[in-house]
């Protein structure tokens, strides 16, 4: 091969690889529904999960109420759906009607947004069990007993509550190794454990919350 040939292809692989790691191209990739709510302006009418603006309703569980097809049609033709300056109730808050039309934004980008708001469907079932509920589901159940219920390779947690903080059971739910040495004995209440609790570091901090404030009523 002669040089400039491969001098060419070399310039070629690097600007592909230059590329990759573009602010280009990560911001070609991050542009995804979400994203998209906020550089679009959405966000100043309309609140998710506790931010954004008010003007317009409440869209966090927008997916459990309308259709995708519904959703794309009212980011490009809202009158279609609401007559301007009349009144939208939503949960005994009424609204005026006035949202702009947003059909100069490319069809893919009404899709993106469209597919983003469909996937809001409020409270999962998941997110809704209780403490008590999750330390069943979470599988703690089968190494601690509480109350006379579960296994026994852990510690008893019936009177955890009285024992340990907040945040130090919820320290020892995601990073079990910060408080004992993995794989040694320990003595708790004065019987031998071996140390082979499992870490729950990607644990949602809501399930966390929620187990841990369970454990600490335990008294
Ligand atoms: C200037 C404020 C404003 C902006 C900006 C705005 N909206 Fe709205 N939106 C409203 C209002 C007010 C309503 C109530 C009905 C109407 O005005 O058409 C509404 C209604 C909706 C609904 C229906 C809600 C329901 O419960 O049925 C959806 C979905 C929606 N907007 C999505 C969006 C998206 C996506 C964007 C950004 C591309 C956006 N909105 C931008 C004010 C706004
Ligand atoms: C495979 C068995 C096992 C599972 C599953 C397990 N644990 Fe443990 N747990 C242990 C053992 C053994 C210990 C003793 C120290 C250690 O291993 O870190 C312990 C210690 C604890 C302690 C401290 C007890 C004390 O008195 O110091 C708490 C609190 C606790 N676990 C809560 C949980 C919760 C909540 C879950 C579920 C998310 C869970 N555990 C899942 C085995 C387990």
């Amino acid at each position: 091969m002669k040089m400039k040939k491969v001098f060419l292809i070399l310039t070629f692989a690097l600007g592909i690889i230059v590329f990759y790691f573009s602010p280009a191209y990560s911001a070609a990739i991050n542009k995804t529904g979400m994203s998209l709510f906020v550089s679009e302006g959405c966000i100043t009418c309309h609140r998710i999960n506790g931010i954004g603006g008010t003007a317009g309703p409440n869209l966090s569980n927008i997916g459990s109420k309308r259709s995708f097809t519904w959703i794309k049609e009212q980011i490009s033709h809202p009158s279609r759906h609401f007559m301007l300056g009349t009144g939208f109730t939503q949960n005994n808050k009424t609204y005026v009607v006035m949202m702009p039309s947003f059909q100069p934004i490319p069809p893919s980008k009404i899709n993106a947004l469209a597919e983003y708001l469909e996937s809001l469907k409020g409270a999962t079932k998941q997110q809704k069990l209780t403490g008590k509920q999750l330390f069943i589901s979470e599988h703690c159940i089968a190494c601690h007993t509480i109350n006379g219920a579960g296994g026994t390779a852990g510690p008893n947690l019936s009177n955890i509550g009285s024992k340990k903080s907040l945040a130090w059971i919820k320290e020892q739910i995601m990073y079990p190794a910060g408080h004992y040495i993995s794989h040694h004995k320990v003595k708790i209440s004065g019987k031998i454990y071996y140390v082979i609790m499992p870490a729950h570091p990607r644990m949602s901090p809501l399930k966390v919350n929620k187990i841990a404030s369970y454990l600490k009523s335990l008294k």
